[in-house]
């Protein structure tokens, strides 16, 4: 996704912004920019292309100012050209974002209403007039970004300069990183605002990470944290050589905790990398094989959480493409040697690209004349360079054992191929197509959103932490994350735990209930509530401990008691991804309570390259 930077520096700071920028390149480079304060104004040089286009536009026009912000993009919404580049400004304030403004066409409908004048195709751009008049209505630059702020839906990370106030620069996440760093040395005095802590490595070796929802008050004096209350709050100074950067675990103490927070950015850029966001479609960076129209069948293999993504992703092929799925992990599938219709579709979903049973299968499919598609997150990987179409997640690196932002990457790419087949194949409509995609591009916020409920998650997770045996359930999307969510306790906590669909209690399950079994039931508002519903009265009248993730309110005349997770509202189609946050969250605090090592269990590997 896009890189931001800001510094508030002792003397002129473009040169130190593009180094910064350089270091960032890696997120985004279609487009850069750089605003600076001139004696107070602001001022702006921006360039499509590499960062070396906004360099060359640097030398020829260079700026001055101690106080800036820079840019590198990844296109979202609006081609890469040099008025969607960023910095966004309006003659108050300038702004640079990483992510997505869901809401950005009601607020600048309002705003346009209000006179304001929008010069670009992005979604950013409002975020800089939100600010601006929320000042022209009299407030003071950092009362005016609090204002703002709660107006804001989706996941961002934003840096912001004013005109006239050299001494301020203000940051704000929720759902996308942000870093603050502090000179020391000889830039004492010096402050910081960077996407990542390794952008800011030349600068200083001292941060504080923002938490979502925080928004920051840098000035060369002192620098302050706000909570999404709008209260002073203090987050934690740690001191972090460049070296330990490279594989930074942020403000987390594990990985895995960072990857689950790390989600609703990494589905934002994949989501980003095959959906046209400002057109409202599927925009797949390859064309899919000839003959989607009239494939009879879609083959799908995969191995652990990416075989859970896979049959997920069958209720959307089946759902979206009318495409007829056969699934099964590729252990199994290798040794059943299964007949292959020639010129068929075979699927296969791996993080790492090197599992060797999915490697097995598709080598397998592919002597079988199949078209071998792959969904893999190492581009450099064996499965990657074995496939016909290898579509990528760009989740970045996944350290923590147990898959989590991988996962729901995989997710996120799954459901834009299960829309493309459905356009391809004649099943769904242009209008249809839109409505999905702007449900898909609403789930990043979602995610960021869910993220909120951790306080209460960790709660329960206390008391799960007891517990011998958990049982999940769910009915269509929410079952197969029922068997994620049994998956993922199993592999970290060591609890044993199953996942099964909410309707086959009756026949076995239900015969474990008793008043020591925790069971987790997923739930969203979807037109199976109802059912699982029934299936929740089944284990109250049985004495069960209920723990309901919805988005749905639990009906007054329910019998039982119940644990809530309450989840944001939700067009439920996509559900799966948003409530793989609680369901991965659960486990990881259940693990930590019970003193586990959540990044390395026991026994497991990150990547399986043998049988
Ligand atoms: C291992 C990992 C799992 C992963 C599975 C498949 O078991 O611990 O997290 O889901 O392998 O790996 P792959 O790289 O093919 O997705």
């Amino acid at each position: 996704m896009c890189g931001i930077v800001g510094i508030l520096g002792r003397g002129p700071v473009a040169g130190s912004i593009i180094e910064a920028l350089k270091r960032l390149e890696y997120r985004g480079y279609d487009s850069a920019g750089i605003a600076t304060l001139e004696n107070g104004h602001l001022a702006r040089r921006r360039a499509a292309g590499k960062l070396k286009t906004l360099e060359a536009c640097l030398a020829a026009e260079p700026l001055s100012g101690a106080s800036g912000i820079g840019h590198t993009r990844w296109a979202t919404h609006g081609r890469p050209t040099e008025s969607n580049a960023h910095p966004h400004a309006n003659g108050k304030v300038a702004i640079v974002h990483n992510g997505i403004i869901e809401n950005f066409r009601e607020l600048r409908e309002e705003l346009r209403g209000k006179g304001h004048k929008f010069e670009s195709d992005t979604d950013s751009e409002v975020v800089a007039h939100l600010f601006a008049d929320a000042m022209e209505g009299g407030l003071s630059p950092v009362d005016a970004v609090a204002a703002s702020l709660p107006r804001l839906k989706g996941a961002f990370a934003l840096a912001v300069l004013f005109e006239g106030e050299d001494d301020l620069l203000i940051g704000a996440r929720d759902g996308a990183p942000l870093v603050v760093g502090f000179g020391n040395g000889e830039r004492a005095g010096e402050v910081y605002l960077g996407s990542d802590a390794l952008a800011l490595a030349p600068f200083t070796d001292e941060f504080a990470y923002l938490e979502d929802g925080d928004f920051v008050i840098l000035s060369r004096h002192g620098v302050e944290f706000r909570d999404t209350h709008n209260q002073r709050v203090e987050r934690h100074h740690m001191r972090s050589p460049v070296s330990a950067l490279l594989v930074d675990k942020g403000n987390y103490r594990h990985f895995m905790a960072k990857e689950i927070h790390e989600q609703p950015e990494v589905v934002a850029r994949t989501l980003a990398h095959y959906l046209d966001m400002s057109a409202g479609t599927v925009a797949l960076p390859f064309a899919l094989p000839a003959d989607a129209a009239q494939l009879p069948r879609l083959t799908i293999a995969a191995c652990g959480t990416a075989y859970i993504a896979g049959l997920v992703a069958r209720y959307w092929f089946e759902r979206f493409a009318r495409l007829p799925v056969d699934i099964e992990v590729a252990s199994e599938f290798r040794y059943r040697e299964p007949p292959m219709e020639r010129g068929g579709l075979t699927l296969f979903i791996s993080q790492s690209g090197e599992t060797a049973d999915t490697l097995a299968c598709l080598r397998y499919a592919k002597a079988h004349d199949q078209k071998i598609l792959s969904v893999v997150n190492v581009p450099t990987s064996t499965m990657a360079r074995e496939s016909d179409i290898a579509a990528l997640t760009l989740a970045g690196p996944e350290i923590g054992v147990a898959s989590t932002k991988a996962f729901t990457c995989q997710l996120a790419l799954l459901a834009c191929l299960a829309l493309a087949f459905g356009r391809a194949r004649g099943v769904i409509d242009a209008a249809q197509e839109a409505k999905y995609v702007a449900e898909l591009m609403a789930v990043p916020g979602l995610m960021a959103e869910a993220m909120k409920r951790e306080p209460r998650i960790e709660a329960l997770a206390r008391d799960l932490a007891r517990a011998r045996d958990v049982l999940y359930l769910g009915r269509g999307t929410s079952y197969p994350l029922a068997l994620e969510g049994a998956l993922k306790l199993k592999e970290i906590s060591y609890i044993h735990a199953e996942g099964y669909a909410a309707g086959e209690l009756k026949h076995g399950p239900i015969a474990l209930v008793d008043n020591d079994l925790p069971v987790i039931i997923l739930a969203p508002h979807d037109n199976v509530f109802d059912k699982t519903l029934s299936n929740m009265q089944e284990v109250a009248a049985r004495g069960g401990r209920l723990i309901l993730i919805t988005d749905a309110s639990v009906p007054g005349d329910f019998s039982g008691e119940v644990e809530a997770i309450t989840m944001p509202k939700m067009a439920p189609n996509f559900s799966a991804i948003v409530y793989a946050v609680p369901v991965q969250m659960i486990a990881y605090h259940t693990a930590i309570f019970m003193g586990k090592d959540a990044d390395q269990p026991r026994n497991l590997a990150k990547s399986v390259t043998v049988e």
